[in-house]
């Protein structure tokens, strides 16, 4: 990857923050999370958000569930920097730390009742998605919820479609090369269930899509 588009350049991250134009999308997918977790009755103490960035998520969760502890995970400096700032009203209930989610055997993540990523697996080649799938399901407790809010790879000839019409309704970010680049294409969504089904999740499904854009879920067994 191009090192001005690494997550670890300041003036990256900070033009990343400043030009994202799908963050309002998102909205609704984050509470939709929300709502089917609060609908679950759980007692959610902590929760866990992967290549958190900014720290969106989280701040959704840590909103709705004020008994709960949020752990930031990252793997860049300049995005806790940012994460710091935004979730600062949140004081010592999020934990932040530094970490590789490409290799989940090192993270060591505590025990949680959600754990959330977005915009990040499609980064991943198939071998880390399946081990980091394994790894959050074993993470979590009976009756957890994850939730991967991710790009997902679409069937022959709708991308293409998708972006050409994403484009006219959502404002584009100023310059093309400014967006960073994708090693290879996104994995499909038949991949991701059959990913989430054999990490254990029984019934994982779709909750919400939107072009190439998804909401994964999965709900631990009790
Ligand atoms: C596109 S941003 C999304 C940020 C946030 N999740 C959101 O949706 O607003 C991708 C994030 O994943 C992080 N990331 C990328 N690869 C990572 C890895 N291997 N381990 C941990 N974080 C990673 C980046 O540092 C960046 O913060």
């Amino acid at each position: 990857m191009d090192e001005r588009h690494s997550w670890a350049s300041p003036e990256y991250v900070a033009e990343w923050i400043g030009q994202d134009v799908i963050e309002d999308v998102l909205r609704l997918p984050r509470s939709i999370s929300v709502g089917l977790v609060a609908d679950d009755d759980l007692a959610v103490e902590r929760v866990i958000d992967l290549g958190a960035g900014p720290g969106a998520y989280l701040e959704a969760f840590l909103t709705a569930f004020p008994a709960a502890e949020g752990v930031w995970i990252d793997a860049s400096e300049p995005m806790e920097e940012a994460a710091r700032t935004r979730l600062a009203s949140f004081g010592d209930r999020v934990v932040f730390r530094q970490a590789d989610a490409s290799r989940p055997d090192a993270l060591d993540l505590p025990p949680a009742q959600v754990i959330t990523t977005s915009r990040m697996v499609h980064h991943f080649p198939a071998d880390a998605i399946e081990r980091l799938y394994r790894t959050v399901h074993d993470a979590l407790t009976p009756g957890g919820w994850f939730f991967n809010l991710d790009h997902l790879g679409s069937p022959d000839g709708w991308e293409p479609r998708y972006r050409r019409v994403r484009s006219q309704l959502i404002a584009r970010s100023r310059d093309p090369k400014d967006r960073h680049a994708h090693d290879h294409p996104f994995h499909p969504v038949s991949d991701h269930l059959a990913w989430l089904r054999s990490a254990g999740f029984a019934t994982p499904d779709v909750a919400w899509k939107t072009f190439f854009s998804a909401l994964l879920v999965g709900r631990r067994e009790h």
